[in-house]
């Protein structure tokens, strides 16, 4: 059990669409707060939690508590993900016999807790947490919890309890994620420091003003704070907290209600309300497009790279891209697994090694010890067999497994019978051998033709640009369809990464949207272009977003 870092995107993007085809189905549910811990349950079910789908009563499985009931379609999504029932059945949220009712119930097996009556959740995993310990049944009780149910007096009895009596077999999540039914918790009431001024929205982007975890903290418990949409920071707080004896731990994740959908996202309007059938269409699309921002560290201080990954990481990089050259593949070295295994204790986050070197199958095993996250190999130094081993590996280790091809070279066709399984294919748009070079124009068509070869076999993996992209081509790079993007010279060549990292997402933002409003346009013309812009309420967006649907001639 334990998927590669692509594999638990992968099934929590699927987990999000189930979602959205369940409560469009239902005409009601609460997509806003599935999708806020949408990451947290995708890494438990992919990752961390002990189960069998197929007897969901297997006595020694983890205990999944989801105390925030009304967040059921997210429950039931990534059950349908994990196999419990067909996917096909989410159709049936909330109809009259179904085992998927608008709160979890426990005729459905898998279900731990009938939630529904907020707040009363943890109560339920001190229980059951402790009966295990007395018990010496080594099952661990996992439980997620709201900011607004944090609202109940029994919460926090439940967290003395808790304490009280070591329950360090329990684990408990807070989505935090500002909102509850009718407006923003901290008006309602606050859970963290007083907020003046009106800008509600803003003030969770600053961490300084989050106060829960004292809360917690002076109730006894271990507190962890993450941003709660980030895999890699889920998967590692869960590791510290089972590895944490003698107190219970919560980790408080900072979330985003709605997240993944911009019109949802920050908005308690999507606390409970479906979305309607004419826009899903355009949702699919947004969920599709989803992107990470990977910057390359040799553009950097080849003498100082640890500082280079420090960068990226302040600069909130989604990956870290290693660019890993033998002098021979290329004329250039940089460093190699030993220099990897020396940056591996510095950050959580993913790191994306691409292997510029000969015959790559010799020394993959180095660069999985090394704590690579996705290792690519080029396809110019590989063949069926020596790919297929590669492969296989990296498979068995739960590493993504990734493919490139050089400006010249097109997909071979003994590639093809891997696409369907492969987590990342590198497209390089430049020659490889060192940063700063220009983006190669032809790459553009190129990728037009790999889009139809890729949807023929079912490749369902990321596509990453490589070589030369920056804030004027990454727009049409993603229009082209990658979905992540290598910054060498344009991010960490820059004095600033974050704000070049923050340019790099604003512009693909941009294209998404003008994507999102041509799909409008196609489905519905302007009435649905219209619609979909009245959805954005929240900040500025509505206004950009007219703006683009003005500059493509829809209004
Ligand atoms: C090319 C490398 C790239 C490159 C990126 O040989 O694979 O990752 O360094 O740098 P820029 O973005 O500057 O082309
Ligand atoms: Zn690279």
């Amino acid at each position: 059990m334990g998927l590669n870092y692509y594999q638990i995107k992968k099934n929590i993007l699927r987990a999000r669409k189930l979602v959205i085809k369940g409560t469009n189905a239902a005409g009601s549910g609460h997509p806003g707060g599935s999708f806020s811990m949408a990451e947290i349950l995708g890494c438990l079910f992919n990752k961390h939690l002990k189960f069998d789908a197929k007897n969901p009563q297997w006595e020694d499985r983890d205990r999944l508590v989801l105390s925030k009931g009304h967040a059921a379609p997210g429950l039931f999504s990534n059950m349908a993900v994990a196999g419990y029932f067909p996917e096909s059945e989410i159709e049936t949220l909330r109809k009259f016999g179904s085992k998927l009712q608008g709160h979890p119930d426990l005729k459905c097996p898998g279900v731990e807790f009938c939630g529904g009556s907020l707040g009363t959740g943890l109560s339920y995993s001190v229980g059951i947490a402790l009966a295990a310990k007395i018990d010496s049944k080594d099952h661990h009780v996992y439980t997620i919890i709201g900011d607004g149910e944090s609202d109940e007096g029994q919460v926090w009895e439940a967290a003395m309890t808790a304490s009280k009596y070591k329950v360090d077999n329990l684990t408990a999540f807070l989505d935090r994620n500002f909102i509850q039914q009718d407006s923003y918790t901290e008006k309602i009431m606050p859970l963290d420091e007083k907020l003046e001024g009106d800008d509600i929205t803003e003030m969770w982007k600053d961490a300084s003003r989050w106060k829960t975890g004292d809360k917690w903290r002076s109730f006894g418990w271990n507190v962890l704070e993450i941003d709660g949409h980030r895999v890699e920071q889920i998967d590692a707080a869960i590791t510290k907290a089972n590895a944490t004896k003698g107190v219970p731990t919560i980790i408080i994740s900072r979330t985003i209600k709605g997240k993944s959908l911009e019109h949802m996202e920050d908005n308690p309007q999507w606390h409970g309300k479906a979305p309607d059938s004419d826009i899903v269409p355009i949702i699919n699309s947004e969920l599709d497009s989803q992107f990470l921002i990977a910057p390359s560290i040799i553009a950097g201080d080849m003498s100082n790279l640890e500082n280079e990954v420090k960068r990226c990481v302040t600069g909130r990089s989604d990956l870290i891209h290693l660019d890993v050259m033998d002098g021979q593949f290329v004329p250039t070295k940089t460093f190699d697994h030993n220099k990897i295994k020396e940056l591996r204790p510095l950050t959580v986050l993913p790191f994306d090694t691409h292997l510029m070197i000969n015959e790559p199958v010799k020394y993959v095993q180095n660069y999985i010890d090394a704590g690579s996250d996705i290792v690519t190999v080029h396809a110019e130094v590989t063949n069926e067999s020596s790919f297929g081993e590669i492969h296989d590996l990296l498979k068995q280790h739960q590493v993504g497994v990734g493919f490139a091809i050089n400006p010249d070279t097109e997909l071979p066709e003994w590639s093809y019978k891997f696409l369907s399984t492969l987590d990342q294919l590198i497209v390089m748009s430049v020659v490889p051998g060192k940063s700063g070079q220009k983006y190669i124009e032809e790459t553009h068509a190129k990728m037009t033709r790999l889009n139809s070869t890729l949807n023929e076999h079912n490749f369902s993996g990321c596509i990453e640009a490589d070589g030369g992209v920056n804030i004027d081509n990454i727009g049409s790079v993603f229009a082209d369809g990658a979905r992540a993007f290598v910054g060498g010279g344009a991010i960490v060549g820059q004095q600033d990464v974050r704000s070049a990292i923050k340019d790099f997402r604003n512009a693909v933002l941009k294209s998404r949207r003008r994507m999102l409003l041509d799909k409008a346009n196609q489905l519905g013309g302007s009435e649905l272009v219209n619609k979909w812009i009245g959805l954005h309420v929240i900040g500025a967006k509505q206004e950009e977003i007219k703006k683009i649907a003005q500059e493509s001639g829809y209004l």
